[in-house]
């Protein structure tokens, strides 16, 4: 069948994008390749833009000019780690995800504006779009996505699927129980021949944000203190577990609690990824102690092994006496 643009659907050259939302981050790319061209945080800067530290412009002859802060007082979105992680001052980080599908249209509208644009680069209109979704996502939010890819974006095509079938039909399966870990939540989807069992599937609000809140209650009863990586200037080489000798950098007076939790909570995600680890029994103290530990340093310099810790962290996610709530069903 031939669509407009002269592209073939069921062929496999219609350059069709695939958007896959989350709480963390949004994954954008083409549906013949392997893996996103983009990850990118689902979050939006939002600050005014007056303040950005434009220093560098270029000139219509092509060379890098000085310049000065822009005049006026419109509000400018900054998207992606590279805009993101500059500290200035007024900037909120906002999110425009809840309780797994979108909830802020005006900020993912901003975020669809900058994949097409810097990510894609390439006219929206020439794209067939399929968007993945969690499978409680409400009427509501599907009618004004849909509304949105054929009215502002004018999308060839647009299709929504559940996340579970997909995940299915990754893995060469038609039907399966997809488990699926994000940061927001853990969900358990049963899928029978490609279709979702949304009254069947269960959810629990215990995710990677929850690992990252239990690595910061961790390296709090430590005393060990997780200094911004933006805010050090320089460090020394220490011996382990030696006090950290670092200078800190001047930096910009007005900048958000928002942004600095954003930046920091960044820094714990890390944390997880370099040290967490799951126990592959029953968690058993003795055990866990003979496991080598991992080394870690922090932005400050501060740096030890860690050992048993690295198991801990994760019991939290198995263990109800730990603090993880049993799984709920999605109507409840
Ligand atoms: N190696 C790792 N160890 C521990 N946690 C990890 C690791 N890699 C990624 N994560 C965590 O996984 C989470 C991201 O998972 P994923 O991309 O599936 O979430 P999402 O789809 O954006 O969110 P959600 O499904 O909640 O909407 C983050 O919290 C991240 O810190
Ligand atoms: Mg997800």
């Amino acid at each position: 069948m031939s669509g407009p643009n002269g592209m073939l659907y069921g062929g496999d050259e219609i350059g069709a994008l695939v958007f896959d939302p989350g709480h963390h981050s949004l994954r954008v790319g083409y549906a013949q390749e392997d893996t996103p061209k983009a990850d990118i945080p689902a979050v939006v800067g939002v600050g005014p833009a007056t303040h950005i530290p434009d220093s560098e412009e270029k000139v219509p002859d092509g060379n890098v000019t000085q310049t000065g802060t822009k005049a006026g007082s419109e509000l400018r979105h900054y998207i992606d780690v590279t805009e993101l992680h500059v500290p200035r001052p007024g900037m909120e980080v906002q999110t425009y995800m809840k309780d797994g599908q979108v909830d802020n249209w005006d900020l993912f509208e901003k975020m669809l504006d900058y994949c097409y644009t810097k990510v894609i680069r390439s006219p929206s209109e020439h794209h067939p779009a399929l968007f993945t979704e969690a499978v409680w996502t409400s009427r509501p939010a599907r009618e004004k996505l849909a509304e949105l890819l054929f009215e502002k974006y004018q999308a060839p095509a647009f299709f929504l699927v559940k996340n579970a079938v997909l995940c299915a039909f990754a893995n060469g399966k038609s039907t399966a129980l997809v488990v699926d870990a994000g940061a927001s939540q853990t969900s358990a989807v049963p899928v029978i021949d490609g279709y979702a069992l949304v009254s069947a599937a269960v959810r629990s609000p215990i995710g990677g944000d929850h690992l990252a809140a239990q690595a910061k209650n961790l390296l709090n009863t430590m005393h060990v203190q997780m200094l911004p990586v933006y805010s050090i200037q320089s460090k020394e080489v220490i011996r382990e577990r030696e006090r950290a000798r670092y200078t800190l950098k001047t930096l910009p007076a007005g900048l958000t609690h928002s942004w600095q939790q954003y930046m920091l909570k960044r820094q714990y995600e890390d944390f997880c990824h370099c040290i967490a680890h799951v126990s592959e029994s029953a968690y058993d103290e003795r055990v866990a102690a003979t496991v080598p530990g991992v080394h870690y340093e922090f932005p400050g310099g501060y740096h030890q092994d860690f050992g048993v810790e690295r198991f801990k962290m994760a019991e939290c996610l198995f263990e109800q006496s730990l603090g993880a709530p049993h799984l709920g069903n999605t109507k409840t």
